[in-house]
C-alpha cells in the first residue's frame, strides 16, 4: 500500500478523471466556418499521469461534440463517446494498453468539430450585426460549456497554458496574446486566414475564449485595447479611456502587479448573456455597457479584478464559486472606493448589492441551498445555481474578515492569499487555512479570528449579519423613496395624509447608481405602487426611454409589478434588443406573472436572438421548472 494515494475528485461537475490525469498544455488548432456554423479542427492535450498506473482509461468531458480521430503519441487509437449524463454531456473514453506510471506524460490529439447543438458559441448571420456586413460568432464557456467546443478536462480544478491557431476569413480575438503577424481585417478575398495565440500562464478551461467578425480595434490605455464593430468603435472607446488604467494601478496598488501582459475588452453584440466575461487578455462585455455617460463602467473593475481572483486564483469548483465572484467583489468595491478617494463609494456600491443579496434570497427561499455559501452541486447544473448569493453574501464574508481584523491587516493578506494560490485552484476550506496560518504568529488577529464561526458562514442558509455601511450616498434616495411608499397606503383602505407632489427636480443631478438604488427600494416595497402612481414616477423622472438599461429595466419591473399594462410593449421591445441574462430574466419573471401568453409570445419571437445559455434559461422559466433565483 505504500505507495498508493487517493486522489478525491473536488468538482462534481466534470465526467472526467481529472484525479488519475493532469492536462498540463493544451493546443487548439481550428477553423471557423461560418456557412456551416461549426468549429472543425484539433485539440492536442499533454495528459501528465498524476496516479501510478492506476488507470488503463482517460475520460474526458465533451458535450454534443462531433469526434473524428482520436491519437496518442501521433499513433491513432481507438475511442468512444459513452451515452449522455445530463447535464454534463457523453464523456469520450480513450482505453490504454497499459497504464501509466506517476509524472510521465501521453500526447492525446482529437480531431473534432462542434454541432448545431453546441451550447457555448453564438453564431449570428450578417443581418444580425451592427453593420450588417459580415457574420460573427463568440463563445462564453463558463461554468461548463468549453465541453461543447472541444474535449477536455473541463474543471476550474485543471490548469493548463494555451496555444490558439485559429483560421477565419475575419479578425479573431482569443484568451491569449496574440502575435504581432494577425490580421486585423477580414480578408479581402473570403478566404481563411491563420491567427495565433499564445496564452502562458496556466487557465482553465472555463477561460477558454474565442469571438470572430467583423471587429475594429482602438487604445484605451497604455495597456489597454479596445474592440468592437468598427461602427462603434469611437463610442466604446469613450466609454472606457478614462476608467481603464486607473483601475488596473488601484487594482495592483491592492494585491501585485498585472501578470497577464494586456488588459483589453471586446465589446459584443447584444445578445451576449452576461454583463461582462473575465476571458483572460480580453473581458467580453455587453454593448450595454456603453451608455455614454461612463456610468456602467464599474463592470470593467469587476472583470479586471477577476485577473487576480478566478483567473490566476481559481475555484476548484462551482460549489465554491464565491471565492472567485465574492473576491471579486470585494477587490471591484475597493477599487471604487480608491479612485474615487473615499470609502463612502465602495459602501454605496456595496448597498446595491445587499439589495440584490435580498431579491436571491427571497426568491430561493431563506433554507434553500443556493443561499448557502458552500453549495451542493451533485447531479446539478452549476447554471441553476448562478445567482447574487456568490457575489454578495461572499462579499459581506470578506468584508466582515477586514471590519474584525482591520484594514491594515486585512491587506496585508491580499497579496499573501493570492501569491500563496498564484496558478492554482483551491476550495474554501483551503483558503480558511490560508488566512489562519498568515495570522498565525500575530496573537491579536488570532485571537479576532477565533471569533469567526467558519460552518455557519459556510454552511447556514439564508441572510448573513447585515454589515453597517455608510449610507450618506444613498440617505436622500431612501428619503425619496420612503415619500412614495407612503402612496402604497394612503390609496388603499386607511386614508392618510401626504403632501408629497412628485416632480423632476427630486432626482436632478443623480448618478444612475442612485437611481438604481431608488428603484430597488420601490421594488422591496410591502405592496406595490398603485398602477397611477407606478405611471406617474415614469413621466415624472424620465424612466421609460432612459437609454441606460441598469435604470430603465428596473423602472419596467415597478410598472409591472403595479399593474401598469402600458409598459409591456417596452418590455417586449427591451427583450428583443438586449440578451443579458441579468435583464432577461427578471423581465420574463415579471411579464409572465402578468401575461403569460404575451410571456411565450415573446420568447417565441426573440429565440433566435438569444445565445444558448440564455435561451435555455428562458425555456426553464417558462416550464416553471426552475428555481428562478435572480
Ligand atoms: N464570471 C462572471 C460571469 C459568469 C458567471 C458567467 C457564471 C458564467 C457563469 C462575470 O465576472 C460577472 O460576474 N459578470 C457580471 C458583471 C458584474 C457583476 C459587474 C454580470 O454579467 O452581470
Ligand atoms: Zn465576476
Amino acid at each position: 500500500m505504500a505507495n498508493v494515494s487517493i486522489h478525491t475528485p473536488r468538482d462534481p461537475n466534470t465526467l472526467s478523471n481529472y484525479n488519475n490525469w493532469r492536462t498540463t498544455q493544451t493546443a487548439v488548432s481550428l477553423e471557423i466556418l461560418f456557412e456551416e456554423q461549426i468549429l472543425q479542427g484539433t485539440v492536442s492535450h499533454t495528459l501528465k499521469s498524476i496516479t501510478n498506473s492506476e488507470t488503463k482509461e482517460i475520460l474526458l468531458d465533451t458535450s454534443h461534440v462531433q469526434i473524428n480521430k482520436v491519437q496518442i503519441n501521433g499513433k491513432q487509437h481507438k475511442f468512444e463517446l459513452l451515452s449522455r449524463l445530463e447535464p454534463y454531456g457523453s464523456p469520450l473514453k480513450i482505453h490504454l494498453d497499459s497504464g501509466v506510471e506517476t509524472g510521465k506524460s501521453l500526447d492525446v490529439s482529437i480531431d473534432f468539430a462542434t454541432t448545431s447543438s453546441c451550447t457555448a458559441l453564438q453564431w449570428l448571420t450578417p443581418t444580425q450585426t451592427s453593420n450588417k456586413r459580415h457574420p460573427y460568432m463568440f463563445s462564453q464557456c463558463q461554468a461548463i460549456h468549453a465541453r461543447s467546443i472541444f474535449p477536455c478536462q473541463d474543471t476550474p480544478d485543471v490548469k493548463a497554458p494555451f496555444k490558439f491557431t485559429i483560421r477565419s476569413p475575419l479578425p479573431v480575438i482569443a484568451s491569449g496574446i496574440a502575435d504581432e503577424s494577425n490580421p486585423t481585417e477580414p480578408s479581402t478575398t473570403n478566404s481563411p486566414q491563420t491567427h495565433t495565440f499564445t496564452q502562458s500562464v496556466p487557465i482553465p478551461s472555463y477561460l477558454f475564449a474565442l469571438a470572430s467578425g467583423d471587429i475594429s480595434f482602438a487604445p484605451i490605455g497604455p495597456r489597454s485595447t479596445v474592440a468592437t464593430s468598427p461602427d462603434r468603435l469611437s463610442a466604446c472607446q469613450w466609454e472606457f479611456q478614462h476608467d481603464t488604467e486607473p483601475y488596473l494601478l488601484a487594482a495592483e496598488s491592492l494585491v501585485f502587479p498585472y501578470k497577464w501582459g494586456q488588459y483589453c475588452v471586446l465589446v459584443l453584440p447584444p445578445s451576449f448573456p452576461y454583463g461582462g466575461m473575465e476571458n483572460p487578455i480580453y473581458t467580453f462585455a455587453t454593448p450595454t455597457v456603453i451608455s455614454g455617460d461612463r456610468q456602467n463602467v464599474d463592470v470593467i473593475a469587476h472583470e479586471l479584478s477577476h485577473s487576480w481572483s478566478g483567473n490566476l486564483v481559481s475555484n476548484c469548483s462551482w460549489e465554491h464559486f464565491w471565492l472567485n465572484e465574492g473576491w471579486t467583489t470585494y477587490l471591484e468595491r475597493r477599487i471604487q472606493g480608491i479612485v474615487h478617494k473615499h470609502a463612502r463609494w465602495r459602501d454605496f456600491s456595496a448597498i446595491i448589492g445587499w439589495a440584490a443579496l435580498t431579491d436571491s434570497i427571497k426568491h430561493y427561499g431563506e433554507t434553500h441551498e443556493f443561499t448557502k455559501l458552500i453549495i451542493d452541486l451533485k447531479g446539478k447544473d452549476p447554471d441553476d445555481a448562478f445567482s447574487s448569493v456568490p457575489y454578495e453574501k461572499g462579499f459581506v464574508f470578506l468584508y466582515h474578515i477586514e471590519k474584525l481584523i482591520g484594514q491594515d491587516a486585512f491587506d496585508r493578506f491580499i497579496p499573501h492569499y493570492f501569491g500563496r494560490w498564484s496558478e492554482k485552484s483551491l476550495d474554501s476550506y483551503d483558503f480558511k487555512t490560508t488566512l489562519l496560518e498568515f495570522f498565525e504568529e500575530d496573537k491579536t488577529v488570532s485571537k479576532k479570528l477565533e471569533e469567526i464561526d467558519w460552518d455557519t458562514w459556510f454552511y447556514k442558509p439564508g441572510f448573513p449579519p447585515k454589515p453597517e455601511y455608510d449610507t450618506s450616498l444613498v440617505d436622500e434616495v431612501y428619503s425619496l423613496a420612503e415619500k412614495w411608499e407612503a402612496f402604497t397606503n394612503i390609496e388603499g383602505e386607511q386614508q392618510q395624509q401626504s403632501d408629497f407632489k412628485p416632480k423632476p427636480e427630486d432626482v436632478k443631478g443623480w448618478t444612475a447608481n442612485q437611481l438604481v438604488v431608488f428603484l430597488e427600494r420601490v421594488l422591496t416595497f410591502e405592496r406595490p405602487l398603485p398602477t397611477e402612481r407606478a405611471k406617474e414616477m415614469g413621466s415624472m423622472y424620465s424612466l421609460r426611454g432612459t437609454q441606460n438599461v441598469e435604470v430603465s429595466s428596473r423602472y419596467y419591473q415597478v410598472a409591472l409589478v403595479s399593474g401598469d399594462t402600458s409598459i409591456k410593449s417596452y418590455v417586449t421591445d427591451m427583450l428583443g434588443k438586449v440578451g443579458r441574462m441579468k435583464f432577461v430574466r427578471p423581465l420574463y419573471r415579471c411579464l409572465i406573472a402578468m401575461d403569460v401568453d404575451l410571456a411565450v409570445e415573446t420568447f417565441e419571437k426573440n429565440k433566435d436572438f438569444y445565445h444558448p445559455i440564455c435561451r435555455a434559461m428562458v425555456v426553464k422559466m417558462l416550464m416553471g421548472k426552475t428555481a428562478q433565483g435572480a
